[in-house]
């Protein structure tokens, strides 16, 4: 018989490095597949039941998991992000989707087999929006799920399409079978912010000004802003980040009409950033040095996102807004990290 397990890709990652601190806080008893192709820091190595090095494109690698392990949940958070990703869109487009259709077949044999449904948690981003010029984005301020969803980066194409992938693994897999299984990939996707961590630090990523200017300014290290102070994205910290997949993961499927959802903690500008970094910081140097190629991939995402079809139907509210989140978490936490 095969181990029930719960497999985490790109475990390393900044949300992987919350996820499995908060789920083996929470579940002691669960046990954690988690892969990543750089090798997992040793404060998360010893809370996973396993851990490989190793590419989610190895579909070897990928068959010898599904003859030890039935996963329950698979959170599928490998990727290569947006800035990464145009500098290397072919890149991009294989881990961003080829990698994620694997795992979805993986889900899918899974549930097959076992006529048990596979939960697939998606951290897909507001990426997924294209809107076309910094005008039209003000204007329109909170964007629904199914508004402006002309992704322009590689990164926010690949996030959409897998979006819809999911929706087909999810309500049509193979819908001209003539004998319908049971177990079946039960696909949940969140539509995340630009997300701040106080323990780890962002790369390869659009929104990565953001926590940047904090991780540098607590270093007493000067930092160049890649774009300029009006520059506005919505945000938010890294434990509701976590909150939220935990939550929609819990959430009993009849209760869900979609499969992908927006969520919001709070909008701010780079200024905004600056502003109360410099507070807590008073000798950080910050130069707004806008890359207007860079600058025009943030002029493209929403100002802001509607999310209340996330609060009607699992719930969802963040704990900490703008204030709250530096005052509480972001400041004292990154200044214990960097007086150690
Ligand atoms: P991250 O870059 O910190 O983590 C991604 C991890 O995936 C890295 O540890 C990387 O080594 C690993 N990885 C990349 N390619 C791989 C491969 N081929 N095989 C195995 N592992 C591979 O990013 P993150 O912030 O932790 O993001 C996690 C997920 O959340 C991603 O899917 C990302 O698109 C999404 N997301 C992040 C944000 C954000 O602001 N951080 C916002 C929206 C969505
Ligand atoms: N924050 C991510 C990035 O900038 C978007 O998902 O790439």
């Amino acid at each position: 018989m095969s181990t029930k397990a719960v497999l985490i890709t790109g475990a390393n990652g900044e949300i992987g490095h919350g996820l499995v601190t908060r789920l083996t806080e929470a579940h002691p008893e669960i046990r954690i597949v988690a892969i990543d192709v750089h090798p997992l820091g040793k404060e998360l190595k010893h809370k996973c039941h396993e851990v490989i090095s190793g590419d989610i494109m190895d579909a070897t690698l990928i068959d010898r998991l599904a003859a030890f392990y039935d996963f329950e949940t698979i959170y599928h958070l490998a990727a290569i992000l947006s800035t990464k990703a145009e500098r290397e869109p072919v890149l991009g487009h294989r881990v961003n989707v080829d990698g994620t259709l694997g795992l979805l077949e993986l889900a899918a044999r899974q549930a097959r087999a076992t006529g048990e449904n596979v939960k697939f948690l998606f951290p897909s981003s507001i990426a997924a929006y294209g809107l076309p010029d910094i005008a039209t984005k003000m204007k329109t301020g909170k964007v629904q799920e199914n508004e402006w969803v002309d992704a322009r980066t590689m990164y926010g194409i690949n996030k959409k399409y897998c979006e819809d992938l999911g929706r087909y693994y999810n309500w049509y897999y193979r819908q001209i079978d003539p004998q319908p299984t049971t177990g079946h990939v039960d696909f949940r996707s969140i539509r995340f912010p630009g997300l701040i961590s106080a323990v780890t630090l962002p790369t390869g990523g659009t929104s990565d000004y953001g926590p940047e200017m904090m991780h540098y300014a607590a270093q007493g290290k000067e930092y160049n802003c890649f774009v300029p102070e009006s520059a506005t994205l919505p945000f938010m910290v890294m434990p509701d980040a976590i909150n939220a997949l935990l939550q929609l993961e819990a959430t009993p499927a009849k209760k869900l009409t979609q499969v992908v959802y927006n969520i919001g903690a709070f909008s701010v500008s780079a200024k905004d950033f600056y502003d109360v970094i410099k507070k807590a910081f008073p000798r950080a140097v910050v130069n707004f040095k806008p890359d207007s190629l860079r600058q025009k991939i943030v002029d493209s995402w929403p100002a802001d996102v509607d999310d209340s079809l996330a609060r009607k139907e699992w719930n969802w509210k963040p704990e900490y807004n703008f204030q709250r989140a530096f005052d509480e978490y972001l400041i004292p936490a990154v200044k214990q990290r960097y007086t150690k």
